[in-house]
């Protein structure tokens, strides 16, 4: 296994470009399942997750061919010769049930197994059954595997989300762009990746309005053709990458880097005490001294404040003046970065869904382990500031969401190279 070390160090300077967004490439990928024709999309991040996805579509019979170095993923589905998704590949990552909706409209039957937890919680599926149901599925749970069939094929319904899912909305939207009928989904998930998901989905003939708001129409067709879509960016790498100027000082831009994808974010580095200004080129994140002002966070489906950048955030927050509250609203574990940071000498205070972050001067060097994808890079953020160095190990949770983190984060003057493991 490999460690990333990180030396704390002056203010960064110089550009960082953002990569297309890891949470619509696995959306997007799915999609092919809806057509015979090729969809290819541009834009792809490079990254572990994309390549799971990629090896669950060849299951199931699709090609998928990774071109400029992984940036253009041209794929056909017109052999889907395995309806089931095996446990195998789904448990190491959630994202495969989004194959079940697009599986089932075009052909009627899949078997996808259940995708199981993960480190930040116990990811239930139910509102992407509920879902399917709503538009006429049979569903049938046997031996950690979800059987779905729909013989006559899925009819329009009215789908009532408790809760904004985004990848139950994901799931449903595919599933009825195919489906006989008109179809409503309220409460629809309201993120960037979903209406990145309907502009590729209308290139392909669906007939879809209101993604972006919480209800969305659509209106089924008989078939979907191909399209060529270029992923949306990476609206998280975006705040992540943000947070290094903020944390170590200094000036940086964020290529292709748009307000509206972070706005909520925005805000909250505002009140922090940090600038965000936004050119043609993307954003730029300048600290010039000056203490970071302590904020208080909740985390909410968008456009509210981002779980996926929360332990990002708490990064910076280890060293602001004064005490900030995060509460975390999405996720049921998602504060295991914090005895990682404690042990880099943070003052935090966990109690369930809340976390008091008490700010000290500095944080200093220490071995440290990541444990799910965004708290490994909340580590990296804080060692780039802290006295001496960091040691994060088990970093494939990083090569699962960031693309050359290294690189990136070294053209901007970070002392930070990554190690074998010996
Ligand atoms: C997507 O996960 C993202 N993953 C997550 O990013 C992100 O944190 C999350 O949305 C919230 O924004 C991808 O897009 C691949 P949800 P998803 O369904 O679709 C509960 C990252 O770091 N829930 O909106 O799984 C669920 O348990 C990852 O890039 C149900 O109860 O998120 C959770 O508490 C982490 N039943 C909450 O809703 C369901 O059927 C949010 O889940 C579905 C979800």
């Amino acid at each position: 296994m490999d460690s990333i070390l990180v030396r704390g160090g002056g203010p960064l300077k110089g550009q960082i470009p953002i990569a297309g967004a890891k949470n619509a490439c696995l959306t997007l990928m799915p999609a092919t399942l809806l057509s015979e024709e090729p969809l290819t999309l541009t834009n792809a991040p490079r990254l572990s997750d994309i390549k799971t996805m990629t090896a669950l579509l060849g299951s199931l019979g699709a090609e998928v061919t990774s071109l400029q170095d992984g940036k253009v993923l041209a794929m056909s589905s017109h052999n889907i010769n395995n309806h089931t998704a095996d446990y195998d590949i789904v448990r190491k990552m959630r994202a495969s049930i989004l194959v079940l909706g697009p599986m089932l409209a075009r052909d009627g039957h899949a078997i996808v197994s259940l995708p199981g937890g993960c480190a930040i919680g116990a990811r239930p599926v139910d509102l992407h059954l509920k879902a399917l149901e709503a538009l006429g599925a049979e569903l049938d749970l046997k031996d950690g595997y979800v059987h779905a069939k729909a013989p006559k094929g899925l009819r329009g319904g009215t789908i009532n989300f408790d809760f904004a899912s985004v990848g139950a909305t994901e799931n449903a939207l595919m599933a009825a762009t195919l489906a006989k009928g008109t179809t409503v989904i309220n409460n629809a998930a309201r993120e960037p990746e979903i209406v990145d998901l309907a502009e590729c989905l209308r290139k392909m003939g669906a007939q879809i309005e209101g993604e972006g708001t919480s209800t969305i129409t659509i209106q089924g067709v008989d078939r979907l053709g191909g399209a060529t879509h270029p992923v949306v960016t990476d609206r998280i790498e975006l705040g992540t990458y943000m947070l290094a100027p903020a944390i170590c000082g200094g000036q940086v831009e964020l290529l292709g880097g748009r307000i509206n994808l972070v706005q909520a974010f925005c805000e909250k580095l505002d009140a922090a005490g940090i600038s965000v200004s936004e050119s043609a080129n993307g954003l730029t994140v300048k600290r010039n001294g000056g203490d970071i002002k302590a904020v208080d966070v909740t985390t909410e489906p968008f456009p509210g404040f981002p779980t996926d950048l929360q332990a990002q955030m708490m990064a910076l927050l280890c060293t602001a003046n004064g005490t900030s509250v995060l509460e975390e609203k999405i996720f049921e574990n998602r504060f295991m970065h914090a005895p990682e940071l404690i042990r880099m000498g943070a003052n935090i205070d966990v109690q369930g869904g809340v976390a008091t972050v008490k700010g000290v001067k500095r944080l200093k060097g220490a071995p440290v382990m990541a444990t799910d994808l965004r708290a490994s890079v909340s580590l990296i953020l804080a060692g780039l500031a802290a006295d001496g160095e960091t040691k994060v190990s088990r970093v494939y949770h990083l090569d699962r969401g960031y693309e050359h983190v290294v690189a990136k984060l070294s053209a901007v003057g970070a002392d930070i190279e990554r190690v074998k493991d010996t």
